[in-house]
């Protein structure tokens, strides 16, 4: 396997098959701190981590923190509504002051596409991609990876439905792109008008028959309906899009195989794309997810900042 070589996690786009398994290999490692009595390692003291979130967070912000204290990092919180982009301060104005205030790593959520790219190309330290926009959420992809390895021993063949609202969900990206690189095989399944059909050019199948989406298939993937990323209307009705895409107890008895997955990138909107009983049910592996986001982002965190080369995790 080759070493992990990038300075910055960007997207999933980037990364060969070899670096996702690099980073997979190295949270079950992390996975085993988690589990001792004693949660921390010094790893990566002396190392200044700066999570700048100018979107909206539960899981990603909360388990990146609590990822770089069980490493020992020092870290530094922006937020939009704390920090002086509320008086006009540029993302690329706010990104030098903590470059000069010798941040090593800059963790960005923000919702316009690629930010994280042109951080990159301007600071000198790791920058690491939160979410951008509808573009890519590679850690989220990374820890629903590690979940599905954990569960399957394997991601090569599985096959794996993706459901929802597509078109405006970084998730999908990443996760799809993520899948087909392990050499999963991925469906797509929504309303037409959140599955374009130049969705196929990722060589996956799409499909708007919800049925189609659930026989045979290992894992089910539910998506949220993106409202905050809509200025148009592409839903006639909620109840409609309920009726024909919400996975619920009743699709699941009658299409799914007994021993499928459910999984949900999270926050969920209960009742809508899942029903309460699913998200909470022997089938889901929602609140796995969440556990292994911060053995990912310790991974993550421990591979850019090139520690590896010169040390493990004691
Ligand atoms: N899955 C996810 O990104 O959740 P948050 O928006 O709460 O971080």
């Amino acid at each position: 396997m080759e070493r992990f070589k990038q300075k910055h996690l960007l997207g999933i786009e980037e990364l060969s098959r070899d670096e996702i398994d690099s980073i997979l290999d190295t949270a079950i490692i992390m996975k085993s701190v988690l589990e001792r009595r004693i949660k921390k390692v010094p790893t990566l003291r002396g190392i200044t981590v700066a999570n700048l979130f100018f979107e909206p967070s539960t899981r990603t912000l909360n388990s990146f923190l609590i990822a770089e204290r069980r490493l020992s990092a020092d870290t530094i919180n922006v937020s939009m509504s704390f920090s002086s982009v509320l008086k006009g301060e540029t993302l690329l104005d706010t990104a030098r002051n903590l470059e000069a205030m010798r941040v090593d790593m800059v963790v960005i959520r923000h919702s316009v596409p690629c930010s994280p790219h042109y951080l990159a190309e301007r600071i000198s330290a790791s920058v690491i991609n939160a979410g951008d926009g509808a573009h890519e959420h590679p850690t989220q992809a990374l820890l629903d990876m590690l979940t599905l390895r954990e569960k399957f021993g394997n991601i090569e063949g599985l096959k794996v439905s993706i459901i929802g609202d597509i078109l405006h969900s970084r998730v999908a990206r990443s996760l799809t792109m993520g899948l087909l690189k392990e050499g999963a095989d991925v469906i797509l399944c929504g309303p037409p008008t959140f599955l374009p059909e130049w969705f196929e050019d990722y060589g996956v199948k799409i499909t708007y028959d919800l049925k189609e989406a659930i026989v045979g298939r290992d894992v089910i993937y539910v998506l949220r309906i993106q409202m905050e990323r809509q200025d148009t209307a592409f839903l006639p009705s909620l109840r409609e899009y309920i009726r024909y895409y919400s996975v619920n107890r009743d699709v699941l008895n009658r299409y799914a195989r007994k021993d499928v997955i459910i999984m949900h990138p999270g926050p969920v909107n209960r009742g809508v794309e899942l029903a309460p009983d699913v998200a909470d049910g022997p089938w889901s592996l929602i609140l796995h997810q969440v556990t292994n986001g911060i053995a990912v982002r310790m991974a993550i965190l421990y591979l850019l900042s090139g520690i590896g080369s010169s040390g493990g995790v004691e």
